[in-house]
């Protein structure tokens, strides 16, 4: 069931995203070889209570899952495209680190994700960041009242396969609002003109998740990092946007 919002509701999510925003900018801030994803989920917890928010992360538990979700954030290091758990491992020069995280304030969720260089990167690395964050680009202009769920898989497929790399096919965006995972399941691969119809009001966290290699992933033994079979570099941008008849309001920023 898709659950359309207000504007008020809408307002109210924006609150939400605020603090994913703000929370992707300070921790981000603290990214640099030395550090713990452990030390940095720390601190996550501190900027969410600092704005009166919580974690939509820690203790999830869909069906699934064999064990609760164990973090504030997830924490994901170069091969390890989603749902990585913080640990003490200790980020070293040339890793990529994606922060996907969500705020739960006065009873709305938002959910963001950003992935950042630590340190020195490679020059692959360089690439398969931007060309994530341009599939994410490319994946919000195409979400308009009216477009299809189809048009914006294929909008970051284009993106991501013209420089060689690949989307994910075993986790898609989503709808958020009360809950952080609602329908509309949106794939980040797909064929224009295809599939469910877009409508103002309903609210995605739109994620494409991009591998250098291929789009195979595997369970780590934690049972909750998903990471690339091949090994090589992933990336993981989001942001939860709004449906409008025009450009799609995004809600997780300052
Ligand atoms: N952005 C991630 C997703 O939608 C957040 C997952 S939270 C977790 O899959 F608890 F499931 F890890
Ligand atoms: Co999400």
């Amino acid at each position: 069931m898709i659950v359309i919002k207000t504007a008020a509701e809408i307002a109210s999510m924006r609150r939400a995203g605020r603090v994913v925003a703000a929370l992707l900018q300070d921790v981000g801030a603290k990214v640099r070889p030395g550090v713990t994803t452990l030390e940095l989920d720390q601190l996550a917890g501190q900027v969410l209570e600092r704005h009166g928010a919580t974690s939509p992360f820690i203790g999830y538990q869909p069906a699934q899952a064999r064990k609760p979700y164990p973090g504030f954030t997830c924490m994901s290091v170069n091969e390890q495209v989603v749902h990585g758990v913080p640990s003490t491992r200790r980020l070293v020069d040339g890793d990529i680190l994606t922060i996907d995280c969500g705020a739960l304030l006065d009873g709305w969720v938002a959910d963001g994700a950003w992935t950042f260089a630590v340190g020195t990167i490679s020059a692959e690395a360089r690439e398969l960041l931007q060309v994530t964050e341009q599939a994410l680009n490319a994946a919000i202009a195409a979400s308009r009242n009216g477009n299809q769920s189809g048009d914006v898989g294929a909008a970051m497929q284009k993106v991501v396969e013209a420089h060689g790399f690949n989307v994910i096919r075993e986790h898609t965006s989503h709808g958020v609002g009360r809950e952080l995972h609602e329908d509309p399941h949106i794939p980040n691969h797909g064929k224009a003109g295809t599939g469910l119809r877009l409508r103002t009001g309903m609210t995605i966290a739109m994620e494409p998740m991009v591998l250098a290699g291929h789009y195979a992933t595997q369970l780590q033994d934690d049972e909750w990092t998903v990471a690339a079979k091949d090994g090589r570099l992933t990336a993981h941008f989001e942001h939860t946007i709004a449906i409008q008849d025009g450009d799609a309001d995004i809600l997780t920023r300052l």
